[in-house]
């Protein structure tokens, strides 16, 4: 993706990261940099970062960082060539000629345009004579012209070349319905054959709108029951959720997730547009750090199965981590949200979703449900599980209801149960102190990089090597005084890389800056986004000179110090001084 460096010098020039990161984050400023909320975890003080001398943001809560490029990518969910693209377009820049990229992004664009085609011959299906099957189904199960017009639902009719034949008629080639997945190849005669057939239609459209792919229900008891497309290049199950598009628009200030399309396209009948349903796929983190750009709460709505309730513990943690708060309603007296809604109406629906209950009371009751509390053996385990798991949350007055409730649960006195969650709570400070003590005498393991793919094998050596980089982009004329340290000394590869690109662009005047790097993954970025809001020692030659020294030593030396070998010494020297390890 080699786009000309001065165009992306320009390109950096023009769009201040300041302004871009202002379009999505409030800004406060104090001293050289500026504070806001973090756009990537959810989270009540401001520890991200954005530093305009430097041009790179970076959040101290979870390590995210990088150039005003990297922003982009990571807000919108871009690839690196789109976010070019997209700050060029905001600074009003040509984008120069790249023939890998044009190619490959001219050929999303025939799929999102063919996608959308194909979507709409479904949708026009449906009310054709060839169609009245499927319409009938939908009525049948309660979609009215609204929502079907709302969702674009579709029919694809019961053929094996219909849509092919269409979209061929379109102009569109059968290499681009190959990549569309919307057709198989036969592997007898290797001819093309229509996907769907015989389904009623949900198309897929991502949050800029585009159709990107399509989940197909059968009419009948037959199976698969509901068929989806295949992964291409514009369709990552991983990544995307359906209905997103329209539920991001919500008013109600909280995102509802369910298990099936039908689910999903129910509650938005019934008034409930913040719903949106995963892709047949069970939840992943990407998907969490989707939800996350747009609401800060989710209520999770799996079947009542245990299939259901399993999905439900998987994404818990995984929505806590993208900072999300999560509630959980258990459905009862129907299988699913859409039944539901069309048994009991909306607000019986709505009475559900206010008891909904947060994710202790869930688990509280997930632990209740393993016991059989009339046998008192079960009630002892009952009260140890319990008081363990309410032992870990985070304050006193929490302990205190959920402990009444557990207590309650049992039927015995919250002081019994009180005396067995203070003793969980002291086991439970003791190993976490230990965890603590642990970490703080190891300052390698404190050191060392949060990307679990960067290590520093050589932990003096990689301090110093952090020093330099920053230095010398805070300072890039330093680079004038230290032509014979080498890319190769660096002992940890990554920084090695990195400081040897600085020196050429140095060279070739070109912009010294961590934004205009290439070639790092946002990993990496992060890492130096990082190194370089961390080390902010004062700049000096003299300073830098030590630095240079360390690093040349260490190179010549061969050392290789690793983590391990750290913490062996200070087992050594602890043995030494008579302190049992
Ligand atoms: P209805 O029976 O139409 O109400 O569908 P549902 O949404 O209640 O379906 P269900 O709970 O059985 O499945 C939930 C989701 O899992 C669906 O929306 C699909 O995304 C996915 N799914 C269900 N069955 C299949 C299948 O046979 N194949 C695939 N790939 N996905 C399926
Ligand atoms: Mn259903």
């Amino acid at each position: 993706m080699a786009f000309p460096p001065a165009f992306l010098d320009e390109l950096t020039a023009r769009n201040p990261i300041e302004d871009v990161v202002g379009q999505y984050v409030t800004l406060k400023r104090s001293g050289s940099n500026l504070f806001g909320l973090c756009p990537f975890h959810g989270e009540k003080t401001a520890s991200f970062s954005v530093s305009p001398d430097k041009g790179i943001f970076y959040c101290f809560g979870c390590h995210k960082g990088g150039g005003v490029i990297n922003f982009q990518m990571e807000i919108e969910g871009l690839s690196y060539p789109d976010a070019v693209r997209t700050l060029a377009r905001r600074a009003g820049m040509e984008v120069p000629d790249d023939e890998q990229y044009q190619s490959r992004y001219r050929q999303q664009e025939r799929l999102w345009a063919l996608s959308k085609e194909a979507a709409r011959f479904f949708n026009a299906q449906l009310y054709a004579p060839q169609g009245r099957e499927g319409l009938a189904y939908a009525q049948k199960r309660g979609m009215p012209q609204s929502t079907l017009t709302k969702f674009g639902i579709g029919f694809a009719p019961d053929s094996w070349d219909t849509l092919t034949k269409a979209m061929l008629a379109k102009g569109y080639t059968e290499e681009e319905l190959k990549e569309s997945g919307l057709v198989s190849v036969s592997q007898k005669n290797g001819r093309i054959y229509d996907r769907f057939r015989n389904r009623l239609m949900f198309p897929i459209i991502d949050v800029r709108g585009n159709v990107i792919g399509f989940g197909g229900r059968v009419m009948d008891d037959s199976t698969p029951k509901y068929l989806n497309s295949p992964e291409t290049i514009i369709f990552n199950k991983r990544k995307n959720l359906f209905a997103l598009n329209l539920a991001k628009k919500s008013k109600l200030g909280y995102l509802i997730l369910v298990e099936g399309y039908m689910d999903a396209v129910a509650l938005h009948q019934y008034g409930f547009d913040c719903a949106v349903a995963s892709l047949g796929t069970s939840l992943t983190e990407e998907h969490a750090t989707l939800l996350s750009r747009y609401t800060e709460q989710v209520v999770l709505i799996y079947d009542g199965d245990q299939a259901g309730q399993n999905a439900t513990q998987r994404a818990i943690p995984m929505l806590e981590k993208a900072g999300l708060q999560v509630k959980v309603l258990k459905m009862r007296d129907a299988k699913d949200p859409d039944e539901y809604l069309k048994k009991f109406g909306a607000d019986r629906f709505r009475l559900l979703l206010e008891e909904s209950s947060n994710r202790v009371e869930y688990q509280l009751n997930a632990i209740l449900k393993k016991y059989d509390l009339s046998l008192d053996e079960e009630r002892v385990r009952f009260i140890a599980e319990a008081s363990e798991f309410i032992a870990g949350l985070g304050n006193a007055v929490q302990r205190e209801i959920y402990g009444t409730r557990a207590a309650e649960a049992a039927s015995i006195s919250y002081d019994a149960i009180k005396i067995e969650i203070n003793k969980a709570y002291k086991r439970l400070q003791a190993r976490e102190k230990k965890k603590q003590e642990k970490i703080d005498l190891s300052p390698a393991r404190n050191l060392q990089p949060k990307a679990r793919s960067i290590r520093y094998d050589n932990m003096k050596s990689a301090m110093a090597e952090e020093e330099i980089l920053a230095m010398i982009l805070r300072e890039p004329a330093l680079l004038d005084g230290i032509a014979n340290l080498r890319e190769e000394m660096f002992s940890c590869p990554l920084l090695g890389r990195v400081f040897g690109q600085l020196k050429r662009r140095h060279a070739e005047g070109l912009e010294v800056a961590l934004s205009v790097l290439e070639d790092l993954t946002p990993e990496e970025m992060s890492h130096m986004a990082g190194i370089l809001q961390r080390q902010q020692g004062p700049v000096s030659e003299q300073a830098l000179m030590d630095c240079v020294r360390t690093v040349q030593q260490e190179y010549q030396s061969g050392n290789v110090r690793s983590e391990d070998d750290l913490l062996l010494l200070r087992d050594k020297m602890k043995e030494r001084k008579g302190i049992k390890a």
